[in-house]
């Protein structure tokens, strides 16, 4: 396995460490019920958000790795920050003929800042560069106005709207679906 290292102006993205600090912080993120509004799942408690560590580092060690679980932490001065305490989740999921989907969860002490954007380019540049793919792609909640800003502003086109994509808590809910191709992105020669 050659672990995700990724670093941009403000923001590192790293492989998950399977420690207290980790988990504390996926802890923090995953059991706010304003961050998973959107997501297809309930908060989550400490213990489920550790197992979860295990299944990401599992599946980075995957022979052909099919998702990246990763977590985003703020770049210090000092470079140090392969260590610093997550303050988001970033994820890609391959799927078939070259393309994936793409995901991003940040702290809600961090909305606002614009990081989501800086995430989502550098999983792009992850996606389109060293992984080769096609075509990314993204599910977004029809309320999630935010998300769909970052993902306009990168380029992505939206391709349509998902009828009854979730459902959660007895509900159901719509998603637009979102997409870039590999042509489109600046770093792969749109
Ligand atoms: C949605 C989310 C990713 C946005 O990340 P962010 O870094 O806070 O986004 P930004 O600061 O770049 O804001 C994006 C844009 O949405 C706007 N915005 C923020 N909240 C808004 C709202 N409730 N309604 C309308 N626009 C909103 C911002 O003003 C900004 O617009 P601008 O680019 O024109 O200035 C973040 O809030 C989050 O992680 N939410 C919880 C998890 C989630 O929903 N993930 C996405 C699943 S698809």
């Amino acid at each position: 396995m050659v672990p995700v290292r990724l670093t941009g102006p403000r923001l590192a993205i790293r492989e998950y460490h399977h420690t207290p600090g980790d988990v504390d912080a996926l802890h923090a993120l995953f059991s706010d019920p304003e961050v998973t509004r959107y997501l297809p799942f309930e908060p989550r408690d400490r213990e489920t958000c550790a197992d979860q560590i295990a299944l990401y580092l599992e599946e980075a060690m995957a022979d052909e790795r099919d998702t990246y679980r990763l977590a985003v932490t703020r770049l210090t001065d000092a470079d140090d920050s392969a260590d610093a305490t997550p303050i988001a989740h970033a994820s890609l999921t391959l799927g078939k003929y070259q393309s994936a989907y793409l995901g991003y969860v940040l702290g809600r002490d961090v909305w606002g800042l614009g990081y989501a954007g800086e995430i989502a380019g550098l999983l792009c540049d992850l996606a389109f560069g060293h992984l080769g793919l096609h075509r990314l792609a993204a599910r977004v909640d029809v309320d999630n106005v935010a998300s769909a800003k970052v993902l306009t502003k990168l380029g992505f086109q939206l391709e349509g709207h998902v009828r009854h994509d979730l459902l959660k808590g007895g509900v159901w809910s719509d998603s637009y679906l979102y997409s870039l191709l590999a042509d489109e992105w600046p770093g792969t020669g749109g």
